[in-house]
């Protein structure tokens, strides 16, 4: 693979699509398992996730259901500081076991913000599921019980992860280039 540019910056080829598929297999594999008899549902965070959430959700070889909602953010009181909530969540929560399906945890502060909504739904079970994550760049406490690949606090695009809304349909992710 090449380096690439998206609009006005280069990337250079990070993870593979083969390590993509390896890696989302492997996390299917533990998910069959784990949730095996229990009808989960999954909850894909949009834009982001749908690649990630495709590619995973066709190897789920048990009953499960896929929903695909939008995080918008907006100031709540001041007891409660930013809220999050989830555009587009057609389904009942309550009773549920619920995988929750992020491209990237960067800082964490979306889900820190989102999943306190989420809990308060009365799931019987969260299973939070991230492509990515950036262990350098997290700055608020969230869960997160599988990780696909811990990677550099720096910037990637590409399956389905954007620059400025830009290279989401590269097939494998893409590192911003030193220069
Ligand atoms: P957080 O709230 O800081 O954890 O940010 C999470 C969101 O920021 C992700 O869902 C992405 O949409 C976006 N994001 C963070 N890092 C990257 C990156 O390297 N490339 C593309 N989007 C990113
Ligand atoms: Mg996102």
């Amino acid at each position: 693979m090449e380096k690439i540019q998206v609009l006005d910056k280069h990337f250079v080829p990070f993870i593979t699509q083969e390590q993509l598929e390896q890696r989302i297999s492997e996390l299917a594999f533990q998910l069959n398992e784990r949730l095996k008899d229990k009808k989960p549902l999954f909850l894909a965070i949009l834009n982001g996730s749908f690649m990630f959430a495709a590619d995973l959700f066709k190897k789920i070889e048990i009953d499960a259901e896929i929903t695909f909602v939008k995080l918008a953010s907006y100031q709540g009181t001041s007891s409660t500081g930013n809220v999050v909530t989830a555009i587009g969540l057609d389904k009942n929560l309550n009773g549920r076991h619920i995988v929750l399906l992020e491209d990237i945890i960067d800082s964490g502060k979306t889900l820190h913000e989102f999943l306190p909504h989420l809990q308060s739904q009365n799931p019987a079970s969260l299973t939070v599921v991230t492509l990515l994550t950036k262990p350098e760049a997290l700055r608020y406490p969230v869960q997160m019980d599988m990780i696909g690949f811990e990677i550099d606090n720096k910037f990637v695009v590409g399956y389905g992860l954007d620059y400025d809304g830009f290279g989401r349909n590269i097939p494998g992710i893409f590192q911003l280039a030193d220069e």
